[in-house]
């Protein structure tokens, strides 16, 4: 089969690690029969350097008539103060509700060969996790109305979170068909004791839930669940949760497998094209040096290959050649746990990935 994917390297480490990614997807192109034909377009600082915009017309119209769409990360100090219309972050929030992807799912899970760069306590991390965070992600207070105004002690500014029931309803049927794959928990995540849209959220997921009797479903509020995230993760399996919500839960479960490295991610909408991306950011302090951890976007590009094309045994091959590759000692700096020396590039990272496909 052939292919055609839209790359948005964007910028920072984002054009290291998505070089990284297409080596893989090259690899097993080669190994499976495939052809992957890759288009380059602008997203972020570097779109708006070349041409004013963080989102040109073109990138929409490429990635659209893509099948899938592979991103490396946006932003940078360069481009902080510009005004938030043109700020490299809108071109991912644009990209993503031009694309109407809404659900994006989060895989959090603590590597074996890692357990030394878990935080947390060793009876914790005894006991693993592996969880799968489904965050919305085109409605919320990232969406909503928001500005400047005089207000009652001057100058003030004001975000507003708005949810329908339609893409509650939405995101809670993404969640709970995840689940029917997984272990068949959801726990949905909100603030209800305070939030009116969080309770709407909970109405609205309770009452999906009823088409899913096989599914688990419990409530936690947003405070406590980032507490459970450090003291029992291994309790969660499916998490559903808000855009804003999922963005903060999701780099803690970042942080407690070890680094934010390594968590890939899958936006998906209506159709089965989507965006995946690495979880983490652009890393402007590291950006141009061959420092980076590539995992996040090779596994990025698994994510794709099971959700978009259907590729099962493609996208296990990229993630079991990884699991080795940490399992015999591989390790990028984020992940090296003070190391100093046997510490990888980017590059040298990838080819480890590639020997082990
Ligand atoms: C993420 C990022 C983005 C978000 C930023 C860069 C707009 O933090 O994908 O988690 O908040 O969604
Ligand atoms: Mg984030």
């Amino acid at each position: 089969m052939n292919y055609r994917i839209t790359l948005l390297p964007g910028d920072g480490i984002g054009p290291e690690i998505v070089a990284g990614a297409v080596k893989v997807l090259e690899k097993i192109g080669a190994r499976f029969g495939h052809t992957f034909e890759f288009t380059t377009c602008l997203i972020g600082g570097c779109a708006i350097d070349a041409t004013g915009e963080p989102l040109p017309r073109e990138t929409v119209e490429t990635c659209l008539a893509s099948d899938s769409v592979l991103l490396g990360a946006v932003g940078g100090p360069k481009w902080d103060t510009l005004p938030a219309a043109q700020r490299p972050e809108k071109g991912l929030l644009g990209i993503r509700a031009a694309m109407g992807l809404y659900t994006n799912l989060r895989p959090a899970r603590l590597y074996p060969a890692l357990r030394g760069a878990c935080p947390l306590r060793a009876d914790i991390v005894e006991k693993g996790f592996d969880l799968m965070m489904v965050r919305e992600l085109t409605g919320g207070i990232y969406f909503g109305e928001r500005g400047r105004r005089e207000g009652k002690y001057g100058p003030e500014a004001y975000d507003t979170e708005a949810y329908s029931v339609m893409e509650i309803e939405r995101i809670a049927r993404a969640a709970f068909e995840a689940a029917r794959k997984r272990r068949k928990d959801v726990v949905s995540i909100d603030k209800a004791n305070v939030l009116e849209t969080s309770r709407l959220w909970r109405e609205t997921v309770h009452r999906v839930a009823a088409d899913y009797p096989d599914v688990t479903v419990s409530d936690m509020l947003v405070d406590n669940a980032a507490m459970q995230l450090v003291r029992n993760p291994s309790r969660f399996d499916v998490v559903v949760t808000s855009n804003m919500f999922g963005d903060i839960l999701s780099d803690e479960a970042s942080q407690i497998s070890g680094s934010i490295g390594l968590l890939p991610s899958a936006s998906l909408g209506e159709t089965r094209r989507g965006l995946y991306e690495p979880i983490h950011g652009s890393a402007p302090d590291i950006a141009g040096q061959n420092k980076a951890n590539p995992l996040a976007t090779i596994l990025s590009a698994a994510m794709m290959l099971r959700y978009a094309f259907d590729l099962e045994a493609e996208a296990d091959a990229i993630e079991a050649a990884v699991d080795q590759a940490l399992l015999d000692g591989c390790r990028t700096a984020d992940i090296a746990g003070g190391a100093t020396e046997g510490i990888l590039s980017c590059t040298q990272m990838t080819q480890e990935v590639l020997k082990r496909l």
